[in-house]
């Protein structure tokens, strides 16, 4: 073995990240990560954990106190969403529809939850009828579901489930890690209880933070648990002492991630959230329609598409891997295969955030008709 090794600087290719996410980081959000390091307790890093909060609030539409940015990926959103929640036996209710569902009944189950769960067929959404028929056989503490499901490409229709879940006095949890800063998810206005996301998809931050908000009506659920939460680390009431004006120290802030949530928060609020959505909205449009002029279809109808995520179908007889491969080694444009099911038959392309661009789909669908041409 050799003593000493040299390693050379990072040199990694350039990507168009078209994918599920991460999504690309504007330059200001990257120079916003190189801020000199300051301690988790320095006035002007609480000064920004503050602003970052407010920012939150805006993106979520919501005026909940208990917003905050959890250290960890959108994985980490979820469990804390269903972890502070759920003691042991609490009957929970999780709509499925993919994947990511999915992974939401496998956390409620190690939490030891009575879990019950709802399905529709991958690429469909849950209906509100589904979820009102499983609540009058039986009712849940909670009711779990994905609004934007990546891997599917839907885009969940909220405002009736909320409406439903209420009625027989259940907390709603979004996971909203594909859609918050793409798709509108006016937390106040639907109802939702406790809503998560990711900073690496439609906000456009490295990945590393779980933003979370939580409501009233959970923040009271919180208060009336019996048991202390699984998780130490995602525990909430530990957690919001950092946050709020207390600030115990309870883990090492991650400041340079701060410094970039905060700074593609920034970047939300100077676009401006209408015309985020509505560019988004506009910018995916032109991929469908450029897919369907090249005769691709796709898996989910318009009414239901995500427009930061689209599942389209791979043509028949086509090498769905080696044509990605070719996309990514010959034009550095980076989409993604499909999970479960949908493993081999679609591609999953992502337009989120920062990727969400005229020219960067007119890139996609030049280098698409490269490599399907052979
Ligand atoms: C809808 C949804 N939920 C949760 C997650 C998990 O997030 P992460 O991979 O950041 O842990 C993802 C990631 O792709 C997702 O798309």
């Amino acid at each position: 073995m050799p003593q000493t090794q040299s390693y050379y600087d990072l040199d990694l290719p350039a990507r168009l990240l078209l994918g599920p996410g991460p999504s690309m980081v504007h330059p200001r959000v990257l120079r916003a990560m190189a801020t000199p390091l300051v301690g988790y307790l320095d006035p002007s890093y609480l000064a920004v954990m503050d602003e970052t909060q407010e920012l939150l609030r805006m993106v979520f539409q919501t005026q909940n106190p208990l917003t905050l940015a959890l250290p960890g990926t959108g994985s980490a959103g979820m469990e804390a969403a269903l972890y502070n929640f759920i003691e042991e036996g609490d009957p929970v209710l999780i709509c499925v529809a993919g994947y990511f569902g999915e992974r939401m009944v496998e956390m409620a189950a190690r939490a030891r939850a009575d879990v019950r769960r709802i399905d529709a067929p991958w690429g469909q959404v849950i209906s509100e009828r589904q979820v009102a028929q499983a609540l009058d056989e039986r009712p849940a503490k909670l009711v779990a579901i994905v609004h934007g499901e990546t891997s599917t490409g839907i885009a969940q229709p909220l405002h009736g489930i909320a409406e439903v879940v209420h009625r027989h006095g259940a907390l709603l949890v979004v996971d909203t890690v594909a859609s918050l800063g793409g798709v509108s998810v006016p937390v106040d206005e639907i109802g939702i209880d406790i809503c998560y996301t990711g900073s690496q998809k439609c906000l456009s931050a490295p990945p590393g933070l779980a933003p979370i908000t939580v409501g009233p009506r959970a923040e009271a659920a919180l208060a009336a648990r019996t048991t202390r939460v699984q998780s130490w680390y995602l525990d909430l009431t530990l957690q919001r002492k950092y946050w709020n004006a207390e600030r115990v120290y309870h883990h090492t802030g991650p400041a340079s991630m701060m410094f970039a949530l905060r700074e593609a928060l920034r970047l939300v609020a100077e676009e401006g959230l209408t015309a985020r959505f509505e560019r988004h909205a506009r910018v995916s449009r032109l991929l469908w329609e450029g897919l369907e002029a090249r005769g691709l279809s796709m898996l989910v109808p318009p009414e239901y598409r995500l427009a930061s995520l689209t599942t389209v179908r791979v043509p028949a007889g086509a090498d769905e891997a080696g044509l990605r491969g070719r996309l990514l080694a010959e034009y550095g444009v980076d989409i993604a295969g499909a999970l479960g099911a949908l493993k081999g038959r679609y591609w999953r392309v992502g337009l989120m955030g920062h990727s969400c661009r005229p020219e960067n789909v007119v890139t996609l669908l030049g280098a698409l008709d490269r490599v399907l041409a052979g």
